[in-house]
């Protein structure tokens, strides 16, 4: 606890001194130099392993439902950029949804087929699949008409304080970024890299579960996978990070 209230005040000498509008860089920019190589080497990244089986389900025939591919024919081109847009509000729900969101409804509405769950290595590779085909391209989600009030929960999610440490995701992904905390070097916080191969976790997860792991390391509630308060927040970060180019699959310590 001692490193954490050391953490804590530090975080406030830098807020104190924090100027405000400053250029956001990606995750990626925040990796060992050995670690962005590997990042950028398909061969090394072990992410692409599960954009390999996204690429593999994405046309495999499951019965008599139609596949991904049958109505998303040269996906390299028709879904391109397609991530970048994402948190988006669904036109017909009227919600806020992510890109698993969106390739879940795809799975059950169109294909008629049971979810896939969050989380699910099916939808990871799925999500990996279809985020690896916007690589490069810059985000630009909406927080126009009926996403406003979204991004505006996930903005003052990201400002407020919380948990046992009672620390708000500005205090370190503003005022303490490029400090060292548990060996981590603190980036600004966005999800750009996401699914992102975490060596801690020996595998691909969801931004929503690097999201847990960050509400846990302050001892705040940790929100399900897909939730409203999540998605909020997922909204907010992609705003944060509007013009940065999509970098899935990441690859994280
Ligand atoms: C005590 C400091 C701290 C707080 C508070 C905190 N995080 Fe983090 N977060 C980290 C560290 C350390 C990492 C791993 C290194 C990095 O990428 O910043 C991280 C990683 C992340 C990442 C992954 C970035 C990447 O490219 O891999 C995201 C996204 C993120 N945090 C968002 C949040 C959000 C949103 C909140 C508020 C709910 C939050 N964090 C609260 C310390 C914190
Ligand atoms: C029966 C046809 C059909 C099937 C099967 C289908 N989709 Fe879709 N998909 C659509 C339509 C139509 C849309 C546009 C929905 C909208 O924008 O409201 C869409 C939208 C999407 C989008 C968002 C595109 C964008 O630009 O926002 C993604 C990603 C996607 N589908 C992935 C998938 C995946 C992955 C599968 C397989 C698990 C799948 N779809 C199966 C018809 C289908």
């Amino acid at each position: 606890m001692t490193s954490a209230s050391r953490v804590v005040a530090t975080a406030l000498l830098a807020l104190a001194g924090a100027a405000g509008a400053e250029e956001i860089k990606p995750g990626s920019a925040f990796l060992s130099p050995q670690m962005q190589r590997q990042q950028e080497d398909e061969a090394r990244n072990p992410g692409w392993l599960w954009v390999e089986q996204g690429e593999e389900l994405f046309s495999r025939r499951d019965g008599v439902a139609p596949t991904c591919a049958s109505c998303h024919a040269d996906p390299k081109r028709s879904l391109r950029g397609a991530a970048a847009r994402y948190p988006q509000v669904d036109a017909a729900g009227g919600k806020l949804i992510n890109l698993e969101g969106r390739i879940e409804q795809c799975r059950v509405e169109r294909q008629k087929q049971p979810a896939f769950g969050y989380e699910s290595q099916e939808l990871l590779g799925l999500t990996a699949y279809v985020a690896s085909l916007s690589q490069g391209v810059p985000l630009s989600v909406s927080t126009e008409g009926a996403a406003k009030p979204y991004y505006e929960a996930g903005k003052s999610f990201y400002e407020r304080r919380q948990g046992q440490l009672n620390l708000a995701c500005t205090q370190c992904h503003d005022g303490l970024v490029g400090q060292k905390l548990r060996g981590d070097t603190i980036s600004y916080g966005i999800g750009t890299g996401f699914p992102a191969y975490r060596l801690e976790w020996n595998g691909l997860g969801s931004l929503h579960r690097r999201l847990r792991a960050c509400s846990l390391g302050v001892r705040a509630t940790q929100f399900d996978y897909g939730s409203d308060e999540y998605l909020a927040l997922e909204l907010y970060l992609a705003v944060r990070a509007r013009g940065l180019p999509v970098e899935a699959p990441g690859l994280r310590r």
